[in-house]
């Protein structure tokens, strides 16, 4: 069974009531699109982004999560709460959050956890630095990650692999075709479910480059930060989905 791709946008730390035209701007080309579309906004926004958003064929997903359903965690949203605002996803263990808020594989494996148990299809990042990569261990690292991150609930579950190397975010520098499709490879005899399970590249992704990437073996789709903030560049990318 052939997958169906996911085109999703990470807003990050971006966005404001007055930006959700956006969703109206981006509507058309995700209805035309056979791929699934996605947009993750900053929590501040997924209650009403969800809203804007139902009758079209885009769904809303949170940054991340909490691994407790509720409690004192002063600052933190859970699984269940993003569930309750219209997501459908969560992005976790983006490498802003391993980096800035010290998360570990065991972490991120129990967000994602946590995401499962309430309803959401968790997508969960894994890339390397631009030192591994030059020291030759860009695979052996992202395998350390899956390893560690992936839930440990053998059942079987929705879930989404991003691959993101660290040095190709938010830089302009992509990695080449040959290097996406080798760590993607890697990433997929890994996984638990590797016929249904897709696995995104991230990493500058932007309407210049993206029908190359996406046309990848293994490449089902990508997680695009600044080029989903601006609804022209996120709608060219979505279209060059099965060109
Ligand atoms: P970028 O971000 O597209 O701005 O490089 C991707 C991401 O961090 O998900």
């Amino acid at each position: 069974m052939p997958r169906t791709a996911l085109i999703a946008g990470n807003w990050k730390m971006n966005g404001l009531a007055g930006d959700l035209g956006f969703f109206g701007e981006v509507a058309r080309a995700a209805a035309d699109s056979p791929a699934d579309i996605l947009v993750c906004p900053p929590a501040t926004l997924l209650a009403l982004a969800a809203k804007t958003c139902s009758g079209t064929a885009i769904s809303v997903g949170g940054q991340d999560c909490h691994a407790r359903e509720s409690g004192a965690h002063t600052g933190d949203v859970s699984a269940v709460m993003l569930r309750d605002a219209g997501a459908d996803y969560v992005i976790l263990g983006h490498s802003e959050r391993r980096a800035d808020h010290g998360e570990s594989d065991a972490i991120v494996r129990s967000k994602a956890e946590a995401a499962l148990a309430a309803g959401l299809i968790p997508i969960i990042c894994v890339g390397e630095t631009q030192a591994e990569r030059e020291s030759g261990q860009a695979e052996t690292v992202v395998a350390r990650q899956l390893a560690g991150s992936l839930p440990e609930n053998p059942q079987k579950m929705e879930l989404v692999i991003a691959y993101e190397p660290v040095w190709a975010i938010g830089t302009g520098l992509t990695a080449s075709e040959a290097d996406v499709a080798e760590i993607h490879a890697a990433i997929r005899k890994r996984l638990p479910d590797p016929l249904t399970t897709r696995i995104l590249y991230g990493g500058s992704v932007k309407p210049a480059n993206a029908e190359s990437l996406l046309s990848l073996a293994d490449v089902d789709g990508a997680l695009v930060g600044g080029a989903s903030l601006k609804a022209s560049d996120f709608t060219s990318i979505i279209g060059a989905v099965g060109r």
